[in-house]
């Protein structure tokens, strides 16, 4: 990674999001991989809190390998998702475990066990969601989450409305998320309508966040969230009252922004 293809970025207020606008997907996928292997370096028996989308592929395809390269090592890592579809079973290609698998857990040197996802089969939604909040606060919380946007401003799938749900909860998916997800499946009446989703509280008590975003179709949440109103309209602009958080975004996905300037 050249340096000039990353450049940083500040709207001037302190305790801002430090922002990073990133020439290329590959550029942002290892800029976003140096801040996340740098923590987990720092520290042992790291929490990493996980994303699934298209967004981070390149993220965890370079944690992959550095892993390789011996420059991060997963073996005292315990991880824990965002979010899982529900219902759907974990062997389901479409699956977030599946997903997690795919692209990170099988490639790296991670004890499958400390691997955690919300069950999309679990019996009683409402149990499972609880014993996870409990399993994150037991695990001393988060030390780095990282975050992909939807292009409504959601963040795991806390979808936008009129409050912030705190704990993990089961969610109704809005229209808009299953159109957007349906690029996935064979077809949108695949998609399933809930999901289980880690709530605002897991998140904004993570030590540090990563936010990482690409493509114009990112921009109006990039600028809601960074820019807008706090508002739980757009879910992901509670970030700002967080006191660690980083965006690592391409130049299409900062395209709308109007109050961040070059360092
Ligand atoms: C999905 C996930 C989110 C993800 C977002 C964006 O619905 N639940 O965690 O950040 O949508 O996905 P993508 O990166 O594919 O655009």
């Amino acid at each position: 990674m050249k340096t000039t293809d990353v450049k940083a970025y500040s709207n001037g207020k302190e305790n801002g999001v430090r922002l990073f606008v990133c020439k290329s997907y590959d550029a942002l996928s290892a800029k976003a991989a140096a801040i996340v292997s740098g923590e987990i370096n720092k520290k042992a028996n790291f929490v990493l809190g996980l994303a699934t989308g298209t967004s981070p592929i390149g993220l965890y395809t370079e944690l992959a390998r550095l892993n390789d390269e011996g420059k991060v090592d997963f073996s005292r890592v315990t991880t824990y998702n965002l979010d899982e579809y529900y219902p759907i079973d974990a062997e389901n290609d479409q699956s977030y475990r599946y997903f997690m698998n795919k692209y990170l857990f099988n490639k790296v040197n991670i004890n499958m066990d400390d691997t955690h996802l919300l069950n999309g089969r679990a019996p009683d939604p409402e149990a499972e969601c609880r014993a996870y909040d409990e399993a994150i606060v037991n695990a001393g919380n988060i030390d780095l989450q990282v975050l992909g946007i939807g292009c409504n401003g959601h963040i795991g799938f806390n979808e936008p409305g009129d409050k912030f749900i705190m704990g993990t909860h089961l969610v109704e998916l809005t229209e808009n998320t299953i159109e957007a997800n349906s690029r996935l499946f064979n077809s949108a009446d695949e998609v399933p309508r809930h999901a289980l989703s880690m709530g605002i509280g897991a998140i904004m008590n993570a030590k540090s966040i990563v936010l990482v975003a690409n493509g114009k179709n990112k921009a109006k949440a990039v600028k809601d969230a960074l820019e807008g109103e706090i508002t739980p309209y757009c879910q992901a602009s509670i970030l700002r009252l967080h006191k660690n958080v980083v965006f690592v975004i391409d130049e299409d996905a900062a395209s709308e922004l109007t109050e961040y300037k070059p360092l």
